[in-house]
């Protein structure tokens, strides 16, 4: 994964710290004639005879979100190097950015093939809340989508010491490194090419991280599928010569009341989506391998859920399937019986990520789930609307709604509230079944589908999270390379922590 950084609290003052590179950062001054050198940074400044003040003097060291400084051998401090960055506006300034900041600030020296950094706190930003965004922001800088690659052009960084936190910092430490390290092993399953990750493989991949994480598995193959009667699937999974799967990944608490809530987290995992019978432009449609970002998206949460042992039992259902236009693909027009009972006019074969999420939700209330979120690349509609900075979120319960989006917050994951009026409803209704797949006209795509899922979700409080917009960046960001972002992974492992108890404010 690349991502197997060492994060260490450091205790020794910051000059004197022997590592390739020291890293901190600095704010735009409030006043014109300010300084960004202040604070920690003024004493590290002292320390070095004011290498930094007179680097800030030349115009060189403004705190401008971002900016870069690399200083060389200072004197009066150990380390090789200073790498002061720009961190904006202090009032603008919160975990979220320090986490940017920390992934940012790897991946420039890793660029360096710098190996052993540290990174100073600054006053205010030395909790366990700081200690985990930095963590969790350099284990995530130093992840690469290199995998198939015989050149790797930036070996990861292997060592981090944390110079100037609280005593407290280490828990912070400990949960930044779980959160992080899943989060990554989402974006590695992301970026798999469909060769390498057939629902058949992600299945296998599933149950090793289960093993290794002490997560029981149950693995559907067809024959079960069909038992079960997830026709929703099976229509989809027709088209394709490889065989479908459904995960379902279960963590159970230590101490489990009965009639305690059951969070069920769905996920879609098509493997490849070609639009089936309803075929996609070829133009972008490589991109397809990542329409299984959602299943990866609640498989890396319940890998961070089974170290960090949240109170509630969480049950993760992650229906697979590649979506292929194979001569006993299904049709437009066909109609299929869902596992609920319902039966679907599928009018596109293009949307069948509502298809398949449509019997994991069935079968993830039938495992006892009293709360669904689901996570699906589920429509470009969404990527209109929001663009690629938010994902789009959908409910039937606003409380509960409110919650994730506090979850979103607190793990600086951009998440927006779309509406799910009744008045849309019309939109799925079919003439000759219950409902159809789409609308067949061109608004509200994201909602449609929405209320798709919502038919099978009946009265269980339910979120739907569509990252078709976010689970993917097509360039690489100043703190993220190209490729999968693991997006969902941080909101779903905060809701799951804090389910039972009243969630603290978000900050
Ligand atoms: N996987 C796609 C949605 C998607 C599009 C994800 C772009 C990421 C980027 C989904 O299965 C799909 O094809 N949706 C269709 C629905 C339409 C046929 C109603 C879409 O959005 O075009
Ligand atoms: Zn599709
Ligand atoms: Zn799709």
């Amino acid at each position: 994964m690349g991502s197997s950084m060492q994060v260490t609290l450091d205790s020794r003052p910051a000059a004197k710290v022997e590592a390739e590179a020291l890293v901190s950062y600095v704010f735009e001054p409030e006043k014109e004639q300010g300084t960004a050198v202040e604070g920690a940074i003024a004493d590290l400044d002292k320390a070095a005879g004011g290498a930094l003040s007179r680097v800030a003097a030349a115009g060189e060291l403004t705190g401008k979100m971002l900016e870069f400084t690399l200083l060389h051998f200072a004197p009066g401090v150990s380390a090789q190097r200073i790498l002061v960055v720009g961190a904006g506006k202090r009032a603008k300034f919160g975990t979220a950015e320090l986490r940017r900041l920390a992934s940012a600030a790897v991946r420039y020296l890793k660029a360096r093939s710098v190996k052993r950094i540290a990174f100073l706190a600054r006053e205010g930003e030395r909790g366990a809340d700081a200690a985990e965004a930095v963590t969790e922001g350099l284990i995530l800088g130093n992840f690469d989508g290199d995998k198939y690659r015989t050149d790797k052009k930036n070996p990861p960084v292997e060592s981090a010491a944390l110079i100037g936190f609280d005593a407290e910092a280490q828990s912070g430490v400990d949960r930044g490194r779980i959160i992080a390290e899943s989060q990554n092993f989402t974006r590695e399953l992301g970026n798999e090419p469909s060769n390498w990750l057939t629902p058949r493989l992600l299945a296998e991949r599933a149950e090793a991280m289960a093993r290794e994480a002490g997560l029981a598995i149950d693995i559907l193959d067809e024959k079960r599928i069909e038992q079960l009667k997830m026709g929703a699937l099976m229509g989809v999974a027709r088209g394709s010569v490889e065989p479908p799967r459904v995960m379902v990944l279960t963590y159970t608490p230590e101490k489990l009341t009965p009639g305690a809530p059951v969070l069920g987290l769905v996920g879609k995992a098509i493997t490849f989506d070609t639009g089936g019978i309803s075929i996609k432009p070829s133009n972008d449609m490589e991109k397809m391998k990542f329409d299984m970002a959602g299943g990866a998206a609640m498989l890396g949460a319940m890998r961070a859920l089974a170290q960090l042992k949240p109170p509630i039992k969480v049950i993760a259902v992650i229906p697979s399937t590649e979506n292929m236009p194979g001569g006993r693909a299904q049709k437009p027009g066909d109609v299929q019986i869902a596992m609920s009972g319902k039966s679907i006019e599928v009018i596109n074969t293009d949307a069948e990520g509502r298809l398949i999420l449509s019997d994991g939700i069935a079968y993830a209330k039938k495992l006892g789930a009293t709360h669904l979120v689901d996570a699906a690349t589920l429509t470009g509609a969404i990527v209109v609307a929001l663009g690629n900075v938010n994902t789009g979120v959908f409910g039937s319960d606003r409380d509960f709604i409110d919650r994730v989006l506090a979850s979103a917050k607190r793990a600086g994951e951009k998440m927006w509230p779309m509406p799910l009026d009744d008045d849309y409803r019309d939109l799925i209704k079919s003439t000759i079944a219950d409902i159809q797949n789409v609308s067949g006209g061109r608004g509200a795509g994201a909602i449609v589908a929405a209320w798709f899922l919502r038919e099978f979700t009946g009265d269980t409080p339910w979120v739907h999270l569509d990252i078709a917009g976010t689970a993917w960046l097509d360039d690489a960001k100043p703190w993220a390379g190209k490729g999968g972002t693991g997006v969902a992974v941080r909101t779903l492992v905060d809701l799951a922590m804090n389910f039972n108890g009243r969630a603290p404010a978000a900050k």
